[in-house]
């Protein structure tokens, strides 16, 4: 007999106080990126208390395996969730019964939900271990937040390869959808979030006697004027690009012409052809400018994360299954990508992927605020979505949709 979708909708019904409890434990414990492990431990725990066994490929974080008992063609699949929290204070009354007891780390971003998440679809899974054709793995990633991105590290390993992966599917929570939503688009996700520093170099001196000096401070005005041409004037108009400085600084009062002025900022983008032209193009800009006016610079263009882009086929089996679960109307299709970026990007450098958004936004539990923000939370009825979801895509096609 298949599962049906039903089936897991009860069980997550069934399983829903259990990750409750997990999720507010993780929330009162959080953890900064790489340095998880607390949390690795407690997820290790919960594993075992399933009768899945994890292995550690980095230093926190680890991947459950789920070894599937019945015959049949031997899939891999990957399940992925993030499991590190944010440098910052958390606030909210609302949040009062498992606020963090950690001052300056908090789970703003909704990844202690993905965990707890992961680990409700874990216990969905082994009570069909009977059915499960081939593996599940449960990858608990680390440092999403921070780069050089625990995914990164995680594909660097060669764990998920060589174990065979085939497909990868993750999830975040999404402030702006209901609970008992989900939101997805084929294609392109996510952004590529590069970042850039720039320091441009001149001669300092008194400010009544310019023509003594090198001023960075018009540089930096010329730079950030001549910036506003490339995304206008350099990349194809049918693309999505932006081109942000946010911090501007220099000098330190009234009548002195400084040094340097620093510049830092971010460039998003959905290819790394694109990323790399801007690049090119703001480092000419920034040449020109300096040199021109008898300086120099200094320019570095950090590459972030890969864009997420999500696979024709695997995004069309999770709103497939997602329609069975939640109905088609709660399966909110995106017209547009968002800017912001995600380091599941990595994995599918790898592995077609799929990641979605997982609707967690109500007003009655305080939980439309934006990722980040010191008040953010999470409505807990998104895991009667997102867990049972989540084991439906392990399950794959042993899955039927009545
Ligand atoms: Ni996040």
């Amino acid at each position: 007999m298949p599962v049906s979708i039903k089936d897991l909708q009860d069980k997550a019904e069934e399983y829903h106080a259990w990750m409750i409890k997990v999720r507010r434990h993780l929330h009162r414990n959080p953890e900064v990126s790489f340095q998880e492990n607390d949390t690795t431990e407690f997820v290790i725990g919960k594993l075992k208390e399933l009768g899945i066994p994890a292995e550690r490929p980095l230093k926190t974080g680890c991947v459950g395996i789920i070894e599937g008992k019945a015959k049949g063609i031997g899939r891999v699949i990957a399940l992925r969730a993030d499991i590190d929290a944010l440098a910052m204070q958390e606030e909210g009354s609302h949040k009062k019964d498992f606020i963090s007891q950690r001052p300056g780390v908090a789970h703003c971003c909704g990844h202690d939900a993905h965990t707890a998440n992961l680990l409700g679809a874990a216990k969905i899974l082994m009570d069909y271990i009977d059915k499960i054709e081939g593996k599940i793995l449960l990858v608990f990633q680390p440092g999403e937040e921070n780069l050089p991105g625990g995914g990164r590290l995680m594909c660097e390993t060669g764990f998920l390869q060589d174990a065979g992966v085939e497909a990868i599917f993750g999830l975040h929570t999404s402030p702006v959808h209901a609970p008992g939503t989900i939101a997805v688009k084929s294609g392109p996700l996510m952004a590529r979030p590069d970042e850039f520093e720039i320091e441009l170099i001149g001669q300092g001196g008194h400010a009544a006697g310019p023509h003594l000096t090198v001023d960075p401070i018009v540089m930096a005005g010329d730079v950030i004027g001549r910036f506003q041409s490339i995304i206008s004037r350099s990349v194809d108009p049918t693309e999505p690009a932006v081109l942000t400085i946010g911090k501007v600084q220099a000098g330190s009062t009234y009548n002195v012409i400084p040094e340097k002025a620093l510049m830092l900022g971010t460039v998003r983008t959905f290819d790394r052809q694109t990323a790399m032209m801007i690049r090119d193009r703001m480092e000419q800009i920034v040449k020109g400018v300096a040199e021109g006016a008898g300086g120099s610079y200094k320019f570095a263009f950090n590459e972030g994360y890969p864009a997420v882009i999500n696979d024709e086929a695997l995004t069309m089996q999770l709103k497939k299954a997602a329609y069975g679960l939640i109905g088609e109307d709660a399966v909110l299709e995106m017209e547009k990508p968002i800017m912001a970026g995600e380091d599941f990007a990595f994995y599918q450098e790898h592995f077609p992927g799929a990641f979605f958004f997982l609707g967690s936004g109500s007003n009655d539990t305080g939980s439309t605020w934006s990722w980040h923000h010191p008040k953010y939370n999470v409505d807990e009825r998104c895991f009667l979505t997102g867990a049972p979801l989540m084991a439906a895509l392990g399950l794959g096609n042993v899955l039927t949709g009545a």
